[in-house]
């Protein structure tokens, strides 16, 4: 069983699609152990507290350094034995520290086609804002490994989502979490428990077949203690 711990900032629609998935049967061998919004009154909660899902809210704002925050992150997702981490919609920056003990299981939505409308300041309705500003004719969301630096990280899925000349920046929010997101974020979760991803350089390679690890298996293989990414 791969256990997943989901950081989150907002409305939640990822997780929701995240749980969705775990339901219907497409996310086997996966389960939400846990939720940590970065501030309090996110609708995020609500959708944890309906699952029964343990929720904290461990904000920034409470430590002085990144190198505290990142150690109460770090506790908090050991306790619940975490091997992935996936970052739905959460917007503060982890630190060398958190990115490190989870090394490469550390994933990220990003609702533009990376490396486009992306890095510090880019989230929420702005990614659609400059897109729309730029004339671009197709935009869309991205899946990648977490590094320290925004939205930079190897890409592991991406999808094109098509802009309509009449889209205004929250129809075109829109379309991209319910045709972009909320689709690729799962299935990067499925390969990443199938043990289907690797990593040549900067590339992640996608392999065929299903050999699907324990979350034991995928700490350690996470943890870098094999050098090799699941
Ligand atoms: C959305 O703008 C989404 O594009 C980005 O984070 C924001 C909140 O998403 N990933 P969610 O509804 O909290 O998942």
């Amino acid at each position: 069983m791969l256990r997943i711990g989901v950081m989150v900032s907002g409305g939640g629609t990822n997780l929701q699609a995240i749980l969705d998935r775990i339901d219907d049967g497409t996310l086997k061998n996966c389960e939400v152990v846990t939720v940590v919004a970065s501030r309090e009154g996110v609708y995020a909660l609500e959708r944890a507290k309906k699952r029964g899902i343990p929720a904290v809210v461990i904000s920034r704002k409470s430590f002085d350094t990144i190198e505290e925050y990142d150690s109460v992150l770090i506790a908090h997702m050991k306790k619940f034995n975490v091997g992935l981490v996936v970052l739905a919609g959460f917007l503060s920056l982890l630190g060398e520290d958190f990115v490190k003990a989870w090394k490469n299981a550390i994933i990220n939505i990003h609702p533009s086609l990376i490396p486009s409308f992306c890095g510090k300041g880019f989230y929420g309705i702005k990614p659609h804002q400059k897109a729309l500003e730029y004339g671009v004719k197709v935009t869309g969301a991205t899946v990648h490994f977490v590094e320290p630096e925004y939205d930079s990280g190897p890409i592991i899925l991406q999808k094109a989502v098509e802009v309509h000349q009449d889209d205004t920046p929250e129809t075109l929010q829109k379309r991209v979490m319910e045709q972009g997101e909320w689709v690729i974020l799962s299935e990067a979760i499925r390969l990443f428990s199938q043990g289907r991803l690797s990593l040549n350089g900067r590339k992640v390679l996608i392999s065929e077949g299903n050999n699907t690890i324990t979350n034991e298996e995928k700490s350690d293989r996470c943890a870098g203690l094999r050098g090799d990414i699941c």
